[in-house]
């Protein structure tokens, strides 16, 4: 019997502040595309983040930085139209809200209205407060992104766990303040001591969202490729792999190319037919 298929409600913000009050835990996910956003539309993850990730998963770069604006909305689109049912975040690329509050809501603005996104997040701390305050105050609700953050990882000195030693953990605390004093709805931890992440989380009244951080985030986000084992180039620690999706892929294609080799596919179950009579008069 086919497996019954829920259809979900789409989440609000008040709500993700609504479940935090109530200890109740959210998930999200990445997706960049049209048919990996219908399958989460169809799951009971919450929220789909359209991420500067796709800079590697999606297009072969090195890291995020090349990710354009016009690329989280081309994504953005597709992943929209796959998932009716899912609060929608458009990660603000490498360049977008740097040189200015006004290029910043400009940007977030297109990515909202373009992508169609519900919300937009962006990476950095306190200095980047009013740039969020700007953005919030535009009509655009704004998770932060604090800890690692992989726009600027040759800044912090690479792919590092941040915050181990007490200054450099006061500091992204007080990050993590200014971001919620900020307006932001939710500010997401990547790759600091779990200590930190529960710290953050208990001084916080928005949701805090984990990657690396510990399981006393309020709500956690794993990039889809890592979890599903789609892409092997490296694998966080913090990587769960549910499933390991590239092998089964790969056995696919090969017997895919086996079947046509040795002529057992098409066989006629996957072929059309024609009258025999119709037949007999092109002969
Ligand atoms: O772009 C991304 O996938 C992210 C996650 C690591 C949170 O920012």
């Amino acid at each position: 019997m086919a497996e019954e298929v829920k259809v979900k409600q789409k989440m609000t913000v008040p709500q993700f502040k609504e479940m935090k009050k109530k200890g109740q835990k959210f998930t999200m996910v990445t997706a960049y595309d049209y048919a990996m956003a219908s399958l989460v539309d169809k799951s009971d993850v919450e929220m789909i983040l359209v991420g500067d990730s796709l800079g590697m998963v999606m297009l072969g770069y090195e890291g995020t930085v090349p990710v354009t604006v016009d690329d989280i909305i081309h994504h953005a689109k597709a992943v929209v139209r796959g998932a009716p049912h899912t609060f929608v975040i458009g990660d603000m690329p490498f360049g977008s809200y740097n040189a200015s509050v006004e290029d910043a809501v400009r940007n977030a603005t297109r990515i909202m209205k373009e992508g169609g996104v519900d919300a937009v997040k962006l990476e950095g701390g306190k200095y980047f407060a009013p740039v969020i305050k700007a953005i919030v105050n535009a009509g655009i609700p704004v998770m932060g992104h604090i800890g690692l953050t992989p726009q600027t990882a040759s800044a912090l000195g690479g792919f590092k766990v941040q915050g181990k030693d007490e200054k450099a953990a006061q500091a992204i605390l007080e990050d993590a303040l200014a971001i919620e004093e900020a307006g932001a709805f939710s500010v997401c931890l990547e790759c600091v001591p779990h200590q930190l992440g529960r710290l953050i989380s208990e001084r916080l009244s928005i949701p805090t969202m984990g990657i690396g951080a510990g399981p006393d985030c309020d709500s956690q986000v794993l990039v889809i490729h890592d979890m599903l084992g789609l892409f092997d180039r490296f694998v966080p620690k913090f990587v769960k792999q549910y499933v390991k999706l590239s092998d089964q892929i790969i056995k696919a294609l090969n017997e895919f190319s086996d079947d046509v080799r040795e002529k057992r596919f098409p066989d006629l179950e996957h072929s059309f037919t024609m009258k025999e009579e119709v037949l007999k008069r092109l002969y």
